[in-house]
């Protein structure tokens, strides 16, 4: 008998794209795929969370890419033998679960652990560029974003292509983005933490992406300012990355470290202004990486910029890779 694995928010981007690579990686022959969304769609024999219950418990394995909620109801239901991927940010900072990039930190996939975190889509694309010069010494970084539309999933994206479409003058509706995205550039629509909370003045975006970053690259005290912005472009998230180091490293070395590792692609044409782009980044599951410089009045000092899916490496490429790795651990557990 085949395993069971569950996807949560099936009908969502992120759930779209898990589904599509468990295609390409033919897992539909190996395991019986069992989609749940908000509402029953009987017709595509997808099920609701909180109508099915029963089904989801038959799971083995469970894809969380609905909402934070949904991920903890699953999470206290969990019974030994069931894994629980998630891609919200329920349980990103609990001390208790690894917060993986399997090209970082793959080692913390166990076969005792229940749930394996899947980080912010910024922070995941930001730390596999960060990962390769860890060995000169990563002291601080400054970080711009640029981020896509649909990193506010399906609603985010029907709102800007609305926008893109509609005349300037036009009444539309900007439930998602509090401000017309299209023809505009806004900072990012999550909420801005009050003076109750750590970080007060930066939002709710930036501080995740503080705090992640810090737990994957495993640097608890990096000190990380960063300043988080929507862009009107549907997908893959843009990054300009200020980054001090403790020692000195030449842009021809760093063109080197980025063209050998994996899961980046180095696109660094100064000749062409050809540059990462999210146009390019779009449906690859690599991050894209270049505009490699070093400051001219600080030896120690590099920058760059990057460029990622941030529903390929940011969300549902990471959580498969993560999957993968867990098979591996089982089967050899079970030897
Ligand atoms: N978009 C990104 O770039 C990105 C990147 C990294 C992480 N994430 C995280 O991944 C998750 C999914 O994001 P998304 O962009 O794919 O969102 P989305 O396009 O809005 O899709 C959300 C999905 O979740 C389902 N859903 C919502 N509440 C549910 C509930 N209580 N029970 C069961 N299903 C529920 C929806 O079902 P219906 O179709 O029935 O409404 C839909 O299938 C979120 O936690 C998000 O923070 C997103």
């Amino acid at each position: 008998m085949r395993d069971k694995l569950a996807i949560i928010g099936a009908s969502g981007l992120v759930g779209e794209e898990f589904i599509k690579i468990l295609k390409e990686e033919n897992k539909f022959d190996q395991f019986e795929i069992l989609k749940f969304r908000r509402n029953r769609n009987e017709e595509e024999a997808e099920w609701s969370l909180s109508e099915d219950l029963d089904k989801l418990r038959e799971c083995k394995f469970i894809f969380n890419a609905a909402s934070s909620e949904a991920a903890k109801s699953v999470g206290a239901l969990l019974r030994d033998g069931q894994y629980l991927i998630d891609n919200s940010s329920a349980y990103r900072m609990d001390p208790s679960v690894p917060l993986v990039v399997p090209e970082i930190n793959a080692h913390l996939i166990s076969t005792t652990q229940k749930i394996f975190a899947n980080p912010n889509c910024t922070a995941a694309i930001l730390c596999m560029s960060l990962h390769p010069l860890q060995k000169f010494g990563i002291k601080q970084l400054i970080v711009s974003t640029y981020q896509a539309a649909s990193g506010a999933g399906k609603e985010g994206l029907t709102e800007l292509r609305a926008q893109l479409k509609a005349d300037k003058g036009a009444t539309l509706s900007t439930n998602v983005f509090g401000y017309r995205l299209g023809g505009n550039v806004i900072s990012h629509n999550s909420a801005v933490r009050g003076s109750d909370k750590e970080a007060p003045g930066f939002n709710d975006e930036e501080f995740k992406v503080i705090e992640e970053t810090r737990k994957i690259m495993n640097l608890p005290t990096l000190p990380v300012s960063i300043t988080c912005v929507r862009v009107p472009v549907e997908r893959a998230h843009t990054e300009t990355v200020v980054l001090d180091l403790e020692q000195e490293v030449s842009v021809e070395e760093l063109r080197k470290i980025y063209r050998d590792q994996a899961g980046v692609k180095l696109v660094d044409e100064a000749a062409k202004n050809y540059f990462p782009m999210p146009l390019e980044a779009e449906g690859k599951r690599e991050v894209l990486v270049g505009r490699l410089r070093k400051d001219p009045t600080l030896s120690q000092r590099i920058l760059f910029m990057i460029s990622g899916d941030q529903l390929l490496k940011g969300a549902a490429w990471n959580a498969y890779q993560i999957f993968e790795v867990l098979l591996q651990k089982i089967s050899i557990a079970e030897r």
